[in-house]
């Protein structure tokens, strides 16, 4: 990056392992949220950028070096890109608490997960393997398992580095070369990642990032006729819209939309193990998370008991700036800031009460994007404090009667990504579990290490397709059957 004091300026669009600036040689300003100053600037790409980008991936899919790789070979990349990260992780770790708030441990933690994505799928590039299938006689019927071709990827702002890595980790695996579009809010972490991957050896086209805007250069990566699959994460309107541009290209592809995830606590619960994990799964990253526990449900008997423990929990949570290294960030925008005060308003106004509350630090810099911690209760099941995603530190507190009553309200929602079962029953855990909706279900944790290895995706409204352990791999390639026949 070059520092032009005080003001960042990013480099420009990344194509073929060199910066150029972008065609319209327009910039866009990008906030630190913790300020709520312009603290950077980057290219903004346009459909000409991503035309190129489409190029040099389509040449390095198919002709040039990288489509000459073996499975071990791209492995052995990726691990290497791994390596460079944790070797940069100070580095980045700052640039991505800076351009995102959040806080320097979480941020840290972010880019150790980001270095264990291409860890993991440096590992795994050279198990993915086809099967042979019993067939007529005299014929011989393996099956293949080839990359798509071309892969976009439009990721969101708020894990950039994460997202970098559980994204292009799987897909290079299996030899897709790649176009990024990350998020307008936050992308410094991917440019340099990118960068960072040319150091280490990837070869020209591999790995291409466009920063843009959502409806300029999002767009035109998604409706862009020689792309072979999208990969998003982000809200459920574009999603539609990312789903529509793909149905035009007769192409796949998946879908990361959020959730209202629960949290089921029954009366039976660990409640001092229960309790500081659910606080956490909403607070951290300021409630940014698509698999945030932002709905606890609570058996009816245990919910003066838990109201009165988040209480004592949340009385101790403060928000700040990165540097200050508290519970959590402020949110990424001042539109984000005013999405979650318009609930804060709503509630109000509804007379849904405040059962519990952190506070912004004293000292936070003026004009950052705070917002307090916060946990409402007893929320009415049809209230939007129940059934839409804050996507901000917000908890939402709701009684249930009983089993059933339980799984019907955790299943209650158009949403199916995450969901925690708190019992120490244990057949009563299991049986729960297995009748919630959400493409994944914890049984007393929740959100356990990261993730990495475990298939993730969402049920209903949440989207469709799985990303993160194995699973991406195949979600990331097609299958390719030879039918042979000999004498
Ligand atoms: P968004 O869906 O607009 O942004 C996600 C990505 O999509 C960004 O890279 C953006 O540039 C891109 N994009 C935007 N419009 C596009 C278009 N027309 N074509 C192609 N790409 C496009 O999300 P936004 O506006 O930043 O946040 C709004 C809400 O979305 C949040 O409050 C939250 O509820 C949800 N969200 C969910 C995320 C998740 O992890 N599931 C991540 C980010 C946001
Ligand atoms: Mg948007």
């Amino acid at each position: 990056m070059n520092e032009l004091n005080p003001v960042m300026l990013a480099k420009g669009v990344f194509i073929n392992n060199a910066w150029r600036p972008a065609a319209s040689g327009r910039v866009i300003d990008v906030y630190a949220p913790a300020e709520g100053r312009v603290f950077a600037q980057i290219a903004a790409g346009t459909a000409a950028d991503v035309d190129a980008a489409v190029k040099a991936a389509r040449h390095a899919a198919e002709e040039g070096a990288w489509s000459r790789l073996t499975a071990t070979e791209r492995g052995r990349l990726l691990s290497r890109l791994a390596v460079a990260i944790a070797d940069h992780a100070e580095e980045l770790a700052k640039l991505e608490a800076r351009d995102t708030g959040k806080p320097m441990k979480q941020a840290r933690a972010d880019i150790a997960a980001a270095s264990r994505y291409f860890e993991f799928y440096g590992g795994a590039a050279d198990k993915l393997h086809g099967e042979t299938i019993p067939f007529l006689a005299g014929y011989f019927v393996p099956t293949e398992r080839v990359p798509h071709g071309v892969t976009a990827h439009i990721i969101p702002w708020n894990y950039p580095a994460q997202m970098f890595g559980r994204t292009i980790g799987p897909a290079l695996a299996v030899g897709n070369a790649t176009v990024i579009k990350p998020a307008e809010d936050a992308c410094l972490t991917p440019l340099r990642l990118a960068e960072l991957a040319a150091e280490v050896g990837f070869p020209d086209g591999a790995i291409n990032i466009v920063p843009g805007l959502g409806e300029e250069a999002g767009a035109a990566l998604s409706a862009h006729p020689d792309i072979d699959f999208i990969a998003f994460t982000g809200s459920p309107e574009v999603g539609i819209l990312i789903q529509t541009a793909a149905a035009k290209n007769h192409i796949g592809c998946t879908l990361e939309l959020g959730g209202k995830s629960p949290h089921v606590v029954f009366a039976d619960a660990d409640l001092d193990a229960a309790i500081p994990v659910i606080a956490n799964t909403v607070v951290q990253n300021a409630g940014q998370t698509c698999s945030a526990g932002s709905r606890l449900l609570v058996e009816r008997k245990v919910y003066e008991e838990v109201v009165s423990r988040l209480n004592a929990r949340f009385a101790s949570l403060r928000a700040g700036s990165p540097e200050m290294d508290l519970d959590l960030g402020p949110v990424i925008n001042a539109k984000q800031k005013e999405r979650v005060e318009s609930f804060f308003a709503k509630a109000s106004a509804d007379d849904v009460g405040v059962v519990a509350e952190g506070l912004v630090a004293e000292g936070v810099p003026a004009g950052g994007f705070y917002v307090p911690p916060r946990v409402y209760g007893p929320v009415p099941r049809s209230h939007i404090l129940a059934t839409q995603e804050v996507f901000g530190p917000v908890l939402a507190v709701l009684p249930f009667d009983d089993e059933a009553d339980a799984i019907a309200l955790a299943n209650g929602t158009e949403f199916g990504l995450m969901a925690g079962i708190w019992s120490t029953n244990a057949s009563r855990a299991i049986r729960v579990a297995r009748k919630v909706k959400a493409g994944q279900v914890y049984v007393n944790a929740y959100g356990a290490g990261g993730g990495i290895e475990l298939p993730f995706g969402g049920m209903k409204k949440s989207g469709h397709g799985r990303e993160k352990g194995f699973e991406a791999l195949y979600e990331f390639s097609t299958l390719k059957t030879l039918i042979i026949k000999h004498d």
